[in-house]
């Protein structure tokens, strides 16, 4: 397995990942989603290659104040080996390489299950609510 940074021909396969393990919400469209982090100047999506095969992905990006992790996904079949935690770990070298002095990452209430991941990982509940408002209108 090999971790890379995605270029825009993984956009379909990112998007059926995110899909197959229910990171996408009908408000979002997730290769949209894809190709605005590749357009962004200080984004990405890494993407973990098992034998031509995306099996896993991180996005990232720099905000100018903090580093932020989307979209962890294992594909069902390779979760549990290993390949959620040297996403993450990429992600992190990631970000560290472009200045970040934190990550941040958002968990869904939906989603409390997957928090012993993040713990395992070294990550703590921020207690911090998030607010947001969609701009040039409702989605
Ligand atoms: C979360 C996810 C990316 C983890 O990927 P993974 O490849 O299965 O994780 P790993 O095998 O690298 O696990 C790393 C560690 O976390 C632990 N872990 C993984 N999932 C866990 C869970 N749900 N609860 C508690 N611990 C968990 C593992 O036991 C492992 O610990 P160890 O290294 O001490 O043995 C994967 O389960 C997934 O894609 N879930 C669906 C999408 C999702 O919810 N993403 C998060 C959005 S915020």
């Amino acid at each position: 397995m090999k971790v890379e940074e995605l270029d825009e021909t993984f956009a379909d396969d990112a998007a059926q990942l995110w899909q197959n393990v229910g990171l996408t919400r009908p408000w979002n469209d997730p290769r949209e989603d894809f190709e605005r982090a590749l357009r962004g100047p200080s984004s990405g999506v890494l993407g973990a290659i098992d034998d031509g095969e995306l099996i896993g992905t991180a996005m990232v990006g720099v905000d100018g104040h903090r580093g932020w992790v989307y979209y962890v996904a294992v594909a069902p079949s390779y979760q549990g080996r290993g390949v959620g935690r040297e996403l993450m770990r990429r992600a992190e070298q990631w970000l560290v390489e472009r200045d970040a002095p934190k990550v941040q990452l958002m968990v869904r209430d939906t989603n409390e299950a997957i928090m012993g991941f993040y713990e395992q990982l070294g990550y703590d509940n921020a207690h911090t609510v998030v607010l947001g408002k969609w701009l040039g209108g409702e989605q």
